[in-house]
């Protein structure tokens, strides 16, 4: 499939209030831990992304069953030492975070376990879970270029052990973490700052890990079963965020999303560009904060980020561009060499998407610079079957000269099947 779709921009201001399907990175972890849990557990607020339809066809190979109960999702499972050898490979489909997730929820197991994916996910690093997983004494190997398929092992009984990790990933972290907690002793892990520390937070409400210093002590232990009560998706919410701060008078309310800090560093990033934000902590999930944001645009000036911060505004960098590119003067992001190996590598595709839109952009060692002109014209931009470059350039065409062809528009069925529509809805709620 590549569909083509054409979009106009609006020249009317808009003040929306939005609600966000479930957030991808909270979906997916609510989903492994009551997968690994013996019992049942119950999810409301589930995203209806594929990746995280991923996520539970994958477990539901391994034996965990999943039943609706009113607007939540029931999930039954015998426990992780109970998954049952599936019958096919695991197939991942886009999804990094199902596939290093399971990874390490995997290393426990009695059985041989392959891990595949989509032709993207075909190509991305997985040799970066051996070494940390191995440490433990889990039994992992990929292909020989380090990429799918993931082969899993059965080992001799998994022990505790200690890694320092290069890359601030929280996917790489959450799979050690979930190795961790079952392995026969205490372990600990640590890795540059930025990423989003949800799986931190979770289990240390469960009372299965605990912070020390700059370090994460993982102790072994059941993941109980219990209630997930999940917040919206706050990298869905930063689309209609930049559509507000590149409409300058719009405003944007994004209620009961996830504020984990990890996740709101492009928030950071569009305040130093001069636009309005407010953010307020309303309630946590399992020790996880989630509250409202409420954005409004403003001028816009070009910026300068780098390091934890770059982190954690990793998924929020292509749409990043677009707001640069709004700007008045350049914007330089470096420490995002990570935006290589994502979806699609996220430098090389999101310079083409703002080049293709008749901006300026170019790619650095270590990220990408953007001339802010002030305006984008308009034309015909590749999603590269990203989801995230398909919103990016769909928050773009709100203000652009003239419309924007998305080619292979549908990649947003990834994390958010309803994008165009809601985009298209900031206009209507007045
Ligand atoms: C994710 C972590 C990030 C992020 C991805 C989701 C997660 O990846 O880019 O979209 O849910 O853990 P890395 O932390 O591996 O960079």
């Amino acid at each position: 499939m590549n569909e083509t779709r054409r979009l106009h921009a609006s020249t009317e201001r808009f003040a929306a209030s939005v609600a966000l399907p479930g957030d991808k990175s909270l979906s997916h972890r609510a989903l492994v831990f009551s997968g690994m849990a013996a019992g049942d557990s119950l999810v409301s607020g589930l995203g209806n992304g594929a990746d995280v339809l991923t996520s539970a066809h994958v477990l539901g190979q391994l034996g965990v069953r999943f039943h609706p109960d009113g607007s939540a999702v029931a999930v039954s499972s015998a426990g992780v030492g109970a998954w049952t050898e599936p019958a096919a490979p695991l197939d991942c489909g886009n999804s990094g975070t199902t596939m290093r997730l399971m990874t390490g929820a995997l290393t426990g197991q009695s059985f041989t376990a392959s891990l595949i994916g989509d032709e993207s996910l075909s190509k991305r690093p997985m040799d970066r879970l051996v070494e940390p997983l191995g440490v433990l004494g889990a039994r992992i190997s990929t292909d020989d270029d380090g990429t799918p398929p993931v082969v899993v092992e059965p080992c001799d009984g998994l022990e505790g052990a200690e890694i320092v990790l290069t890359t601030p990933s929280a996917q790489l972290r959450s799979a050690f973490e979930l190795g961790a907690i079952q392995a026969s002793g205490d372990s600990v892990v640590s890795s540059p700052p930025g990423y989003r520390d949800h799986t931190e937070r979770w289990l240390e409400t469960m009372g299965l890990g605990e912070r020390k210093d700059d370090t994460f002590v993982v102790h072994p232990g059941p993941v109980p079963a219990t209630k997930y009560d999940l917040p919206g998706d706050t990298s869905s919410a930063a689309f209609l965020w930049a559509a507000a701060a590149i409409s300058p008078g719009s405003e944007v309310t994004t209620p009961n999303i996830s504020l984990n800090a990890g996740r709101i560093g492009f928030l950071e990033v569009l305040e130093r560009m001069g636009v309005e934000v407010d953010a307020s902590v309303d309630r946590a999930i399992l020790g996880d904060p989630v509250g409202t944001v409420r954005v409004r645009g403003t001028t816009l000036r070009g910026v300068s980020i780098d390091g934890p911060l770059t982190i954690a505004a990793l998924d929020e960098l292509p749409l990043l561009a677009v707001v640069a590119s709004f700007a008045d003067g350049p914007t330089r992001v470096a420490n995002a060499i990570e935006l290589r190996v994502k979806e699609s590598d996220r430098i090389a595709s999101t310079c083409e998407m703002v080049r293709g839109l008749g901006g300026g952009a170019e790619p650095t060692a270590d990220g990408f610079e953007v001339v802010g002109l002030g305006w984008l014209d308009g034309g015909t931009v590749a999603s590269f079957g990203d989801h995230r470059i398909a919103m990016a350039a769909g928050v773009a065409a709100t203000a652009t000269r003239n419309p924007v062809d998305v080619v292979g528009s549908e990649a947003t069925a990834v994390s958010w099947p309803d994008f165009y529509e809601t985009l298209e809805s900031l206009w209507s709620s007045r």
